[in-house]
């Protein structure tokens, strides 16, 4: 069991802030997501709930249990690197025995744990093998299999697959998912990479100069993005935002976009300013009527799918449609928004205006 409770958390380094009160919680058992571009508070946050660093305040829990300010050896929270450094001059057998070994363990208890972590990776007829002639995949399992055969609370993982090349890193991304599936261990696992977050992870904290923009599960974050930042990160291409000037109520569903009424989830305030109707690139349909028009600016085929840019009276949108629709460059098009898929935001704060659609789902 590990349950892990990050509440009101802040880091400063001197006068830097790297991280601003941030709470969330990582159930037990689950594969999360802390995803946000270089430099937010990652790595910081990361280290925090390992230990590795002291927060200025706020607290920590792990079941229950308040563990801010206590050293990493108290707290069984496995922090793992890049996934590389492996002890070259040992075979495989004695670099996953290692943590074991150093921790004094019986030798009979140490076999029958890398025994059992040898298992679940496959490579147990590789186990007297030299690690220096080894597959780079081969060297990926013996790595993970060092770091999970001790067995802790839970895991950090910190961009473990960041240096590997696309191919590889695809495959070594479903092999943790898999593993983690197999051991249940709660797992932290930091990455910059919106589309490895919303593929492993169960949910997803994401980050922005060192403020929790949102936490969910990768649906609500995609589908009911709290502020422009996180519609904008998460997708490819990312949301539509389309800027206007009005005053909307509560209880509004219609929004005027440059004299064109669009239907929109049903507001729960009121605001007025700089608004921005927020659609993503697959919410839009091209229509030959429709009084809400564009110029094709480009296609982009994508086999099945194609992204159409379009010019609009309130700014260039991207329109994901299928290829067998036929689109020219310099056609006038007709858009019709799915309006239960709208988000509206308060362009001055950037933060998703409260609607039908995004009810109960939880701001930064
Ligand atoms: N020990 C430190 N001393 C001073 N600044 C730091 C320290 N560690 C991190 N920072 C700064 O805090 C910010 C967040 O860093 P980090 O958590 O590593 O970001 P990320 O992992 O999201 O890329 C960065 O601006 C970084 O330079
Ligand atoms: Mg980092």
């Amino acid at each position: 069991m590990a349950e892990i409770v990050v509440q009101n958390v802040r880091k400063e380094f001197g006068d830097f802030v790297a991280v601003r009160e941030s709470s969330f919680t990582v159930g037990d058992g689950e594969f999360f997501m802390l995803l946000g571009p270089s430099g937010c508070g990652k790595t910081t946050t990361l280290r925090m709930i390992a230990g590795l660093e002291l927060p200025t305040s706020g607290e920590i829990y792990l079941d229950g249990e308040e563990i801010s300010q206590q050293p990493p050896s108290e707290r069984d929270i496995a922090f793992v690197f890049q996934m590389f450094a492996l002890y070259p001059h040992m075979n495989v057998r004695k670099n996953i025995s290692y943590p074991l070994v150093s921790q004094g363990m019986p030798r009979a208890q140490v076999r029958e744990k890398v025994a059992e972590v040898a298992r679940i990776l496959g490579i147990g007829d590789i186990l007297d093998r030299p690690v220096g002639g080894l597959s780079g995949g081969d060297r990926q399992r013996v790595a993970l299999g060092r770091a999970i055969v001790r067995v802790p609370k839970a895991f950090m993982m910190d961009e473990p697959l960041g240096a590997l090349d696309a191919e590889f890193r695809e495959r070594m991304a479903e092999e943790l998912r898999a593993l983690h599936d197999r051991m249940g261990a709660t797992t932290v696992y930091v990455t910059h990479d919106q589309l490895e977050a919303m593929q492993m992870g169960d949910k997803i904290v994401v980050m922005n100069n060192a403020v929790v923009e949102q936490f969910g599960t990768p649906q609500e974050i995609y589908d009911k993005p709290a502020t422009m930042f996180v519609a904008d990160f998460i997708g490819s291409p990312p949301m539509n935002f389309l800027g206007f000037s009005g005053t909307l109520a509560s209880g509004d569903t219609v929004a005027e976009l440059g004299g064109h009424q669009m239907a929109m989830p049903e507001l729960r305030e009121s605001v007025a300013g700089n608004l921005v109707f927020g659609v993503r690139p697959e919410h839009i349909q091209l229509v030959t009527d429709g009084s809400y028009r564009g110029e094709v600016l480009a296609t982009e085929y994508l086999g099945t799918t194609q992204v159409v840019t379009i010019r609009t009276p309130n700014g260039e949108v991207k329109a994901r449609i299928n290829s067998d629709q036929p689109v020219k460059m310099g056609e006038a098009v007709g858009l019709a928004f799915n309006p239960a898929t709208v988000t509206l935001f308060d362009e001055g704060t950037g933060r998703a205006l409260r609607s039908s659609l995004n009810e109960g789902v939880l701001h930064g």
